[in-house]
């Protein structure tokens, strides 16, 4: 059911890569409730991914993007301001890469070119995206703008590796930039920390089957659906969440404030 709770609201959408991304999700949910965005992706994710099929479904266009290089994202805020007609009013981040987890690196054996690329694809694009913003000065008054986190920021899952200094980092510029921009602009930063999800990005850790059954005993709703995450993002976009800011919101099914489960117990017990 869908409440039009983004009539006439222009948006920016990064990430979609396939049907199981997270961001694939925000743009139908984006759509549905009456929102105009454009979509990007990095160029070589628009050769192999599926995002032009995403486009036509949302009756919009893609603007290719590799989130670590400023020129690009200059370009994609230009383009999209022009396409959908003036400022834009909310932007999700939905960007992490880590060559090391990708290549299966031990954390005792990192190579630190990679940890730098991981840094920069994952957590300083999100800085680089708000930097932008204000330098063009296109995001309106109270714009809302999201990125996706995971909870090991804050407690260790040992194959999640680089990755889990990236989303500290990418936490860390959401209250840093969500100061200053809230100060400028009523414009909210924040992260949602979402639920083991299996994507593309999700699948690449290793253990996902497993951490994922894990927190989903743990959770007492269970693991959130990347639809569910849409949803939350849907809301955090419009005007019902106009005080919410510099936040890192859980959306894990209660897993975040657990420390056992009974299923867990179950399965424990000799
Ligand atoms: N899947 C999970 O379990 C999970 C849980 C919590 C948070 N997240 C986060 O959600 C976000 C989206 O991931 P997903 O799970 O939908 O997986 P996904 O693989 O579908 O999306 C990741 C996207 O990042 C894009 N990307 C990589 N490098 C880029 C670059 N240089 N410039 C622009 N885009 C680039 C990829 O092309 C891809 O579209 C990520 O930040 C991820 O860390 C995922």
């Amino acid at each position: 059911m869908a409440y039009n709770l983004l009539k006439g609201k222009r948006g920016i959408i990064t990430g979609a890569l396939d049907e199981k991304s997270i961001a694939w999700h925000v743009a139908l949910k984006c759509k549905e409730e009456g929102a105009t965005f454009t979509l990007s992706n990095a160029p070589v994710a628009m050769r192999m991914g599926k995002i032009q099929e995403l486009a036509k479904a949302c009756n919009t266009e893609v603007i290719g993007a590799d989130a670590t290089v400023l020129e690009d994202i200059e370009n994609l805020y230009k383009k999209s301001e022009e396409l959908l007609g003036g400022k834009i009013d909310f932007v999700l981040h939905s960007i992490g890469m880590s060559p090391n987890v990708r290549k299966g690196k031990d954390y005792g054996d990192l190579n630190y070119d990679w940890f730098m690329k991981s840094i920069d694809i994952s957590a300083l694009s999100f800085h680089k995206m708000l930097q932008v913003a204000e330098k063009l000065d296109c995001l309106s008054e109270g714009a809302s703008v999201l990125a996706l986190s995971y909870i090991a920021a804050q407690r260790t899952f040992p194959d999640y590796s680089d990755m889990a200094q990236a989303k500290a980092v990418l936490e860390s510029i959401a209250r840093s930039y969500g100061e200053r921009f809230a100060r400028l602009k009523k414009v909210r930063v924040n992260t949602i920390s979402q639920s083991p999800t299996a994507t593309t990005a999700g699948t690449g850790v290793g253990g996902f089957d497993a951490f994922s059954d894990y927190a989903n005993m743990m959770s007492p709703l269970g693991n959130a659906s990347a639809e569910a995450c849409a949803d939350y993002c849907v809301v955090m976009f419009s005007d019902l969440t106009k005080m919410v800011t510099m936040q890192n919101l859980y959306h894990d099914g209660g897993f975040s404030c657990m420390g056992i489960s009974p299923q867990v117990v179950e399965r424990l017990s000799k």
